[in-house]
């Protein structure tokens, strides 16, 4: 079985950016720039951003991050949203989910420049993707191609279930795995909540890709020996043997379905850290104008 190390691949991909950023630097060119827009005060948002502009830090990128009480306006967004797409000096801009419920992301997500959409959520770039046509792809479905190239997992003609049709994850997944190139040419089956038979068509997986948010969904009955599985779910449980008080699982039951596969991502370390090198190099490709 191959651990699928998403830590160590993205320590790779962030070396990678940070040895672009210095030539560039060195050139006399523009330092990239990030902007995050962080709404009201929940935990594991602000954690997920924190993570973000550490991370522009450490590959020499320029953040800002813009902080906004939970209280605010949807006018008052938009507002801030057009005044970054107008900012010259900033080329990637995200808006940090989930809004509170008075404030429509679609209205937000739509109202984002799809040059500056290095989340890869606007209907632009959703199009394009699918299109097969360049886009900034989201992050966490970029971050698990990427995973896949990098160990070398055939794909064309496999077949792929993958548990979950999100916007973020589910469904851009499943049109990555299907479309023409690599990775991708599998035959793809999306499941969610209304489906029947869910273990049946999961025991015929090559490739399992589960993005449902339900810890330890997955069980070893529901996968096929020699599959790939990746675990895209992570859950903060209380753990009173451990010193933080707290451990992460995934929505994989990671000891009994790991014997089981051929590769396997673990969480943490699989796909979570992989989505922040790929929001980092969508934000360098859009400095570098390689998409629009
Ligand atoms: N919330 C959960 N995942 C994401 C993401 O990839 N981008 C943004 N902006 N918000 C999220």
């Amino acid at each position: 079985m191959i651990l699928i190390d998403g830590k160590k691949t993205s320590s790779e991909i962030k070396n990678e950016i940070a040895t672009r950023v210095a030539e560039i630097k060195s050139e006399g060119g523009k330092t990239p720039h990030l902007a995050a827009v962080l709404v009201g005060n929940d935990g594991a948002s602000q954690t997920y951003v924190g993570a973000k502009v550490k991370a522009c830090e450490e590959v020499g990128f320029k953040s800002t991050l813009v902080r906004l009480e939970e209280t605010v306006s949807e006018a008052e967004l938009l507002q801030v949203v057009e005044d970054i797409n107008n900012n010259p000096d900033i080329d990637g801009l995200i808006v940090q989910l989930p809004l509170p419920k008075h404030i429509s992301v679609d209205k937000v997500t739509n109202k984002i420049r799809p040059e500056k959409d290095v989340d890869g959520f606007t209907p632009a770039n959703v199009g394009r993707m699918t299109l097969n046509w360049p886009a900034y792809v989201a992050a966490t479905p970029y971050g698990i191609v990427e995973l896949l190239k990098r160990y070398n997992i055939e794909t064309s003609g496999k077949h792929c279930v993958v548990i979950g049709r999100s916007h973020i994850v589910g469904s851009p997944m499943s049109i990555l795995m299907a479309r023409n190139g690599y990775p991708g040419n599998a035959t793809v089956t999306l499941t969610h909540s209304r489906t029947k038979n869910l273990s049946e068509i999961t025991k015929t997986a090559d490739i399992l890709i589960v993005a449902i948010g339900k810890p330890e969904f997955v069980t070893g009955d529901m996968v096929k020996p020699g599959a790939v599985v990746i675990d895209v779910g992570i859950h903060r449980i209380e753990d009173s043997s451990k010193k933080s008080g707290f451990r992460l699982i995934g929505d994989v039951k990671f000891d009994e379905v790991a014997p089981l596969a051929s590769a396997i991502t673990p969480v943490p370390g699989g796909v979570g850290p992989m989505t922040i090198a790929a929001l980092l190099y969508n934000t360098l490709q859009s400095a570098e104008k390689k998409v629009f």
